[in-house]
């Protein structure tokens, strides 16, 4: 406990020396363009700057690959050297020699073993001996449905789509690895496709073991043993969320998004207007098909490291670190009838308080307009300098450090427009609270006017609702109340929707409960139920 205590001291020293031994140097706020950062201003509505945020901040984490599971991004990534792979045999004892799929826990790559209680199971465990180039496709990528989870590997490997060729896994893996071999890509993800067995990877066993009883024969089938499925669900639960799946390392500078105005122009009008859920890949132009086959080239062309040096990753998620828990938190405290009033004020002071932490690095000094000036009008104006700096400070540098790659920029604005809206609204929101006397660091020189923080509250909640529903974070997604100990959170997908412990049946889901999947607890012992 003290060596952690003094750790934690000698950090803080240090950071803080290196501080005060810089020169100050404040840049000059004052100086904005009111135009430009006009707190009434949102964003366009074919913007798409949050979707390129948050499908790059979801890539590798089964939760959000669950909930949305029409992949919009492909990226290069390498399996590093020493990497533990899986793969049950279908045939008895017989290794493959070309490509197969391998998996990256045992639970799911056993549940492919094709074998009786006397011949016992075939398994074989893979390490990885030079590091493995892959392609990865978001979303649920392995899922063999015919609604789109694979339009960007048809795209890939046939340069259209294919939806009545979903359950042509072969047909599609050769010509995935045909393509590969031309571009230099040794495998691709979902489950892990390998195109050559012998190239990257060394046996470590190869082992006859019990059969895990599945009561059927047939690998093509899903077993009836609902512990054996819940197990595999389980493996993949230790991949939900950040920082998901680090068994693969993906070259951001190389990411191709679906969302990318400029990249796929032909989807802009298709992504319009319409909900998350609904958003497909098919009715992409053949223009944009080739374009994207084009930029898939040469980011495979160029060495897998970035030049700029930037850690995009750990960009996304600084964001979503420093605003998630505080807008969720503003959520809730604005969640009460408006009527009472001692509970409407002092939840709009907590309102303002969680506002005035977020935005204290950028309230310059004297930015704050003395109550009944002049200077104070309905478009709170005089905030535009902490939208500003708010908006501008994370990322002004990154564009000048090095020369950035298309994925890069297209990346950087993404993480720009996104950092935009959060803070015209939490801005705008504090700016009103201030006028209105509430925040608390500045106690107000008259009487409260309820009524008018009454309007305001109700304003702010609509306002805080608008911008968390554009920025849909998959963090904010969570079993509510939260689920037992005995229980895990789960998202119903493919192709395990439903088990009857009852019937001990696999169940359809309703179509709704499909397309818009939501969470829910699920046991993980006996009885089994989903
Ligand atoms: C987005 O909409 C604006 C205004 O309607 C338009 O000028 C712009 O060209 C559109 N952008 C794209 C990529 O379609
Ligand atoms: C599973 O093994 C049995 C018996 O060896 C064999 O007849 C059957 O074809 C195998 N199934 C598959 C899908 O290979
Ligand atoms: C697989 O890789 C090995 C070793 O690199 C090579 O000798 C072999 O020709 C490759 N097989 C195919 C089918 O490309
Ligand atoms: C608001 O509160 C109600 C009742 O407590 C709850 O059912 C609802 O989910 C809450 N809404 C949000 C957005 O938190
Ligand atoms: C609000 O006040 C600013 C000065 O702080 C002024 O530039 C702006 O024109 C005013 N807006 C309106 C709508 O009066």
């Amino acid at each position: 406990m003290l060596s952690t205590k003094k750790a934690t001291f000698w950090l803080f020293f240090v950071v803080e020396r290196v501080l005060t031994a810089q020169i100050p140097l404040s840049p000059d706020y004052h100086q904005v363009d009111p135009l430009q950062w006009d707190l009434d201003e949102p964003p366009a509505v074919n913007a798409t700057g949050n979707l390129v945020f948050e499908t790059a901040n979801s890539l590798l984490q089964h939760w959000p690959s669950t909930r949305y599971r029409i992949g919009h991004t492909i990226v290069p990534g390498i399996v590093p050297v020493g990497t533990i792979l899986y793969h049950g045999t279908i045939t008895g004892p017989h290794m493959p020699t070309a490509l197969d799929w391998v998996a990256v826990e045992p639970e799911h790559s056993m549940i492919f073993c094709n074998g009786t209680v006397e011949t016992g199971y075939w398994h074989a465990t893979f390490s990885v001996t030079r590091p493995m180039k892959v392609l990865y496709f978001d979303g649920n990528s392995a899922a063999k449905v015919s609604e789109g989870t694979m339009d960007t590997q048809d795209l890939v490997a046939w340069s259209e789509m294919k939806p009545e060729w979903f359950e042509n896994e072969l047909q599609r893996i050769q010509d995935l690895c045909k393509w590969g071999l031309q571009n230099g890509v040794d495998g691709f993800v979902s489950e892990i496709m390998i195109c050559n067995f012998t190239s990257h990877m060394e046996l470590i066993s190869f082992s006859n073991v019990e059969s895990l009883r599945l009561g059927d024969d047939n690998p093509a089938d899903l077993p009836n043993d609902p512990n054996t499925i819940f197990e595999m669900m389980h493996s993949a639960s230790w991949r939900e969320n950040y920082p998901g799946e680090t068994r693969i390392i993906l070259d951001y500078s190389g990411l191709i998004s679906f969302y990318d105005n400029d990249l796929v122009p032909s989807l802009v009008p298709r992504h319009v207007g319409v909900e998350r859920w609904d958003h497909r890949v098919a009715g992409i132009s053949p223009e944009d098909i080739e374009r994207v086959k084009d930029r898939l080239a040469q980011v495979l062309k160029q060495p897998p490291v970035t030049a700029s040096g930037i850690d995009w990753k750990t960009v996304l998620r600084f964001v979503v670190d420093r605003y998630a828990s505080r807008l969720d938190m503003m959520q809730y405290l604005m969640n009460i009838t408006l009527d009472d009033t001692p509970v409407l004020l002092d939840r709009a002071r907590k309102v303002q308080r969680q506002l005035r932490t977020i935005l204290a690095p950028y309230i310059i000094l004297g930015t704050p307009p003395s109550r009944g000036s002049v200077e104070v009008n309905a478009t709170n104006s005089w905030a535009a300098p902490v939208f500003q700096g708010c908006a501008t400070t994370h990322t002004s540098t990154i564009g000048t450090r090095g020369i950035l790659t298309p994925s890069e920029r297209l990346l950087l604005q993404a993480v720009q427009e996104t950092t935009r809206e959060i803070c015209r609204v939490t801005t705008r929101i504090w700016a009103s609270g201030f006028i209105a006397g509430i925040d608390p660091l500045y106690p107000p020189d008259q009487d409260l006017d309820a009524d008018h923080i009454r309007t305001l509250m109700g304003e702010w909640k609509e306002d805080i609702a608008r911008l968390m529903s554009w920025l849909d974070w998959n963090v904010w997604v969570k079993c509510r109340p939260a689920c037992g100990v005995e229980e895990m959170c789960y998202f119903p997908t493919w192709p395990f929707q439903g088990w009857d412990s009852a019937s001990k049946l696999w169940l359809d889901l309703n179509e709704g409960d499909w397309k818009r999947p939501q969470p829910k607890c699920i046991r993980r012992l006996e009885p089994y139920g989903f």
